[in-house]
C-alpha cells in the first residue's frame, strides 16, 4: 500500500508538504477520515470533489485547530463561541454566515453564503493542520454516497493512489461523522445527527434544538439523500431476528453473525458500525443484510440516520 504511512512525527510534517503544495491528504479524525485539502488552493480542492466523484453543489466543511481560526472567513457571534468553547476540539460541525470570498473557499462552500467549521479532536489531523499553518477543508475519504471510512485500509479500498497520502492512525473512535448545527437562525437546527449529542446540546443551550430530516430532492446537506452511507447488499433494519438467508447484525443481548455492542453501548455500536457494514457486505455472499433495532437517544440518533439511508431502495 504505497499510499498508507504510518501517522508519525515525520510523516505528518511530510503530509504538511504536501497539503502546502497542492495535493491531498487524508487524515483519521476522531469520527471518520478525511479527505484532506489547503481550503486556499483552489485547484486543490476542486481535485477533492474529482477523486471523490462527489458535485460540486455539495459544501465542504473546514477543520481547524485553534480557536483564533475560527472567525478566518464566518461570523462567530457570543452563541458560537459558547458552542465552540464547549464542545470543541470534537465532533460538532456549526454552519455559520460566510464572510469575505476567495475563490478556494468558495469552491469549498459550493457558492453558499454559509461555511461549515469544526475543530477535530484528533492529534494527527491537529498536527496536521497546525503544520499545514491554513484550515484544512475534508469530506470523509469515500466515494460519494458509499460507506465512510473509519481505518487507513478503508481510505486506501475506495481511492486508492488518487490521494497522495493516507495517514495511518488507526481506527476512528467515535465512528460517526459529526453532528452538523446550523447557528445561522434564532433556532439552533441539526442537519445531520452524529457524535455530539442532541441532548448534550439542547443542556448546553438550554433550550430545544430542532432536528431536521431535510426534504429529499432539496438536500440542504447532501448527508440528507435518502440514499447514502450505502453498503452493496440490501440491508433491512430494525429487524427483531434474522430472517433465513439474512446475514444478521446484532446489537446488545440481540445476538448475530456480528454484534455491535453485546453490552448494548451505544458508543461502541457507533465506533463499530461502518467496519461491520464492510465486514458484513464482504462475508455475506448470497444472503442479505439485517440489522437488530436500535434504540433512538444519544448517539443512537446518529447510528440510526445513517442505516435508514444505508437500507433505503
Ligand atoms: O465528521 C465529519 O464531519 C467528517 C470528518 C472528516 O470531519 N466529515 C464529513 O464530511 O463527514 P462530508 O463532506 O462527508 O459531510 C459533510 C456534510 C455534507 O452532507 C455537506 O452537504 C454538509 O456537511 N455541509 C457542508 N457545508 C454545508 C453548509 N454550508 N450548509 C449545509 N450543509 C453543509
Ligand atoms: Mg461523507
Amino acid at each position: 500500500m504505497k499510499s498508507i504511512y504510518e501517522a508519525k512525527e515525520d510523516n505528518i510534517a511530510k503530509a504538511a508538504q504536501v497539503i502546502k503544495d497542492g495535493g491531498l491528504v487524508a487524515m483519521p479524525t476522531e469520527t471518520v477520515y478525511g479527505l484532506g485539502a489547503n481550503v486556499y488552493d483552489a485547484q486543490a480542492v476542486a481535485r477533492i470533489f474529482e477523486v471523490k466523484r462527489r458535485p460540486t453543489f455539495d459544501p465542504l466543511i473546514s477543520h481547524i485547530a485553534d480557536f483564533d481560526a475560527l472567525p478566518e472567513y464566518v461570523e462567530a457571534d457570543q452563541r458560537v463561541w459558547a458552542l465552540a468553547r464547549r464542545f470543541w476540539p470534537g465532533p460538532l460541525t456549526m454552519v455559520l454566515k460566510r464572510r469575505g470570498s476567495h475563490a478556494g473557499v468558495d469552491l469549498a462552500c459550493s457558492g453558499l453564503p454559509t461555511a461549515t467549521v469544526r475543530m477535530p479532536d484528533h492529534p494527527v489531523a491537529a498536527a496536521l493542520i497546525r503544520q499545514s499553518g491554513v484550515p484544512i477543508v475534508a469530506p470523509s475519504a469515500n466515494l460519494f454516497k458509499s460507506v465512510s471510512p473509519t481505518t487507513a485500509q478503508h481510505v486506501y479500498d475506495g481511492l486508492g493512489d488518487q490521494v497522495d497520502m493516507i495517514l495511518d492512525g488507526g481506527s476512528c473512535p467515535v465512528g460517526v461523522e459529526s453532528t452538523i448545527l446550523d447557528v445561522t437562525g434564532m433556532t439552533a437546527v441539526i442537519l445531520r445527527a452524529g457524535g455530539t449529542t442532541r441532548e448534550d446540546i439542547e443542556d448546553f443551550l438550554g433550550e430545544k434544538v430542532l432536528l431536521s430530516h431535510g426534504e429529499p430532492d432539496r438536500p440542504s446537506a447532501p448527508g440528507q439523500l435518502l440514499r447514502h452511507y450505502a453498503p452493496g447488499h440490501r440491508l433491512r433494519i430494525n429487524a427483531e431476528k434474522p430472517q433465513e438467508n439474512e446475514f444478521y447484525i446484532g446489537f446488545g443481548t440481540r445476538d448475530g453473525d456480528l454484534n455491535l455492542s453485546p453490552s448494548g453501548d451505544l458508543r461502541e455500536a457507533a465506533a463499530n458500525l461502518f467496519a461491520f457494514l464492510r465486514q458484513a457486505d464482504a462475508t455475506a455472499g448470497e444472503r442479505t443484510l439485517a440489522m437488530a433495532p436500535i434504540p433512538e437517544y444519544g448517539i443512537g440518533l446518529a447510528i440510526n440516520d445513517r442505516i435508514r439511508r444505508a437500507s433505503h431502495d
